[in-house]
């Protein structure tokens, strides 16, 4: 029997709530599909452990999580503590220290959803976005200066450095060779940031001669937000920094259905380091405790876990029953239905059970 631990952080506003759904489902299909197991401890770790403790995790909160092999991360932040707080405290303290310099956000139409583009069908968008995830415009780089006074002074630097760019390059030349179209779009904005997206440029045409099959091209990100709506079908994999990854994966969510189906894994591909996996939606205050946030986003998170495990088996059934959920018309409020998170968990749950499966 092939056993995993895996550290659930649920943390703040729905996270906890989809965190469960996503650990009962996936309780019921581990027991399913069998020949592997899943020993899972919760950290209580996020902003009212904060209000306690003034620190978001403990000290040795990396050497906790170390021996993991995933960790499955609900959302952080709290309307009354300032998000860079909440953030740096946790999710990018755990992303950077771990250095899980892969953001990955695949992001396609599932069965029974429908685009808000006007004849955008579900095959018409099936995009894999790779974010660099440790450096670029989120390096934490930079200061203040002579606070409070009229001459007040901040900096937010870019880091690009060559190594950075260059593994990011790879992981998303090679995700875009065993991908069935082997194509691959390079966001950049070199015509208007001429040092660290010139080099960006640079490494990705170096890069693209170790993957001779793989078609690639270059997109201006401003440019790319109008061919995300236009063309949605001419693209399949996306790379972007870590500023753009971002815009753009929020639209691409939008333009699949729902920012509630979406999932994330910010992964060390090189297993140096557990990774972590995360619904996008974030901690959702407007909605928390009321049974009506969408588990997609958790559930397909959990599908990319299993499949950053190795089983890749069970990650398919897993997405399988969730579209036979979608497919069904069971939607919670984001999507247009009334379903709650519970019904729309023990649907999940009924569909893995169900023959066929
Ligand atoms: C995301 C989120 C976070 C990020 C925020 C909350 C800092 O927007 O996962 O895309 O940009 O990393
Ligand atoms: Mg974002």
């Amino acid at each position: 029997m092939r056993e995993y631990a895996i550290a659930a952080i649920p943390a703040d506003g729905i996270g906890p709530e989809v965190i469960a759904a996503g650990l009962e489902v996936l309780s019921v299909l581990t027991e399913k599909v069998g020949g592997f197991r899943l020993r899972v401890e919760a950290f209580p770790w996020g902003s009212d452990y904060y209000k306690k403790h003034g620190t978001m995790m403990p000290q040795n909160g990396l050497e906790l999580l170390r021996p993991f092999s995933a960790i499955y991360f609900g959302a952080v932040g709290a309307p009354d503590i300032p998000d860079h707080i909440t953030l740096w405290g946790l999710r990018l303290a755990i992303c950077q220290g771990f250095d899980q310099y892969v953001n990955l956000r695949p992001t396609r139409i599932l069965q029974g959803l429908s685009s808000p583009l006007r004849g955008c069908k579900p095959g018409d968008l099936d995009w894999a976005i790779v974010r660099e995830n440790t450096e670029g415009e989120y390096a934490g780089q930079g200061g203040r200066a002579h606070r409070g006074f009229p001459e007040e002074v901040a900096t937010e630097t870019s880091i690009f450095t060559r190594r950075g760019v260059t593994r990011i390059m790879r992981f998303a030349f090679k995700l875009a060779q065993e991908r069935p179209r082997k194509l691959l779009t390079v966001v950049t904005k070199s015509n208007a940031q001429r040092h660290g997206m010139v080099l960006w440029d640079e490494i990705a045409a170096e890069v693209a001669k170790e993957f001779p099959d793989v078609a690639w091209d270059k997109m201006l990100v401003d440019a790319m937000t109008t061919r995300m709506v236009a063309k949605p079908s001419s693209m399949d994999t996306i790379v972007a920094t870590n500023l753009h990854a971002d815009i753009l994966s929020d639209l691409a969510a939008a333009l699949a259905g729902s920012l509630g189906i979406a999932p994330t894994a910010n992964l060390d591909p090189e297993r140096r380091f557990p990774s972590m996996f995360e619904p996008i939606h974030g901690a959702a205050f407007d909605i928390t405790g009321k049974d009506i946030a969408n588990p997609i986003g958790a559930l397909w998170t959990a599908a990319l876990m299993l499949d950053h495990l190795g089983e890749k088996e069970a990650a398919l059934r897993l997405m399988h029953a969730v579209e036979l959920v979608t497919a069904s018309g069971l939607y919670t409020p984001d999507l247009g239905g009334t379903a709650t998170t519970r019904e729309v968990t023990t649907a999940v749950c009924d569909a893995i059970h169900s023959a066929g499966l």
